[in-house]
């Protein structure tokens, strides 16, 4: 693989729309300057089941962020109906039996599994509402580790925790960040941000990019400049 094609691989473009019609559009706009694609619920509950399925056969990688979390035998039922759809990777939310469920129900299978440690919605105060005796930071050590002891493929989190992430859990496992925006893109509602470059030295072994890339005049160009900018940091 060429480093830009390897830079390719590692940027992922969120497919945040509402229909099929918007996104078939900004996949064909996009055509091989972009090789995977982040497909979630709103796209998903819209009819977008099939048209992932559909761009996973036509070549093309394809993140399934369901966020899973249910008892072990409907999320490894689940998990296993995913990656019979060709999908690369799946987020369940990072509890042990989840993780372990959606592991066994993807085993031999081309699907990883993607864990979501703590969502960045929630700050200290929330979890202790929710019950939790931990606070965000420790919970996402903890997670982390077991995803690690679990075996899962990666974890999704914040730009900014991917330092001391790597620190902790070494390189067996993904790690996916979204919070991505390229030197002056507008940030949007994203609070706390890293470019291509830093979240790649930072240890990322993935970005997650939205609207930086499908909101620009040229969303080819603009994917064209983030493969770039990877391939730079890579080098
Ligand atoms: O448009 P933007 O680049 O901000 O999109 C980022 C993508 O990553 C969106 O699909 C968003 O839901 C997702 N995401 C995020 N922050 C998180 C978790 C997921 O931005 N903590």
């Amino acid at each position: 693989m060429s480093r830009l094609d390897d830079a390719r691989d590692r940027m992922i473009v969120a497919l945040d729309v509402a229909d099929t019609q918007k996104a078939t559009a900004l996949v064909s706009q996009l055509g091989d300057s972009v090789s995977f694609y982040k497909i979630g619920m709103e796209l998903v509950y819209g009819g977008g089941l099939d048209f992932a399925r559909d761009l996973a056969a036509s070549g093309k990688k394809v993140f399934l962020d369901l966020k899973l979390h249910d008892i072990p035998n409907t999320v490894k039922k689940a998990a296993a109906q995913v990656s019979r759809l060709g999908m690369t990777y799946l987020t369940v939310h990072a509890f042990p039996q989840t993780m372990k469920a959606a592991l066994e129900g993807t085993q031999g299978t081309g699907t990883k599994i993607l864990g979501v440690t703590v969502m960045t919605s929630y700050d200290d105060s929330d979890l202790a509402t929710a019950g939790y005796a931990m606070g965000v930071k420790d919970l996402v050590a903890r997670r982390a580790q077991q995803a690690k002891e679990i075996g899962i493929g990666g974890l999704i989190l914040s730009a900014e925790e991917v330092t001391a992430m790597r620190a902790l859990i070494g390189s067996s496992l993904d790690l996916v960040t979204p919070g991505i925006r390229p030197a002056g893109a507008a940030v949007g509602d994203q609070k706390r941000v890293m470019t291509p470059g830093e979240a790649i030295k930072a240890g990322a072994t993935r970005l997650v990019i939205g609207r930086p890339i499908t909101d620009a005049q040229d969303p080819k160009a603009a994917a064209d400049a983030v493969a770039q900018e990877i391939a730079a940091a890579l080098g």
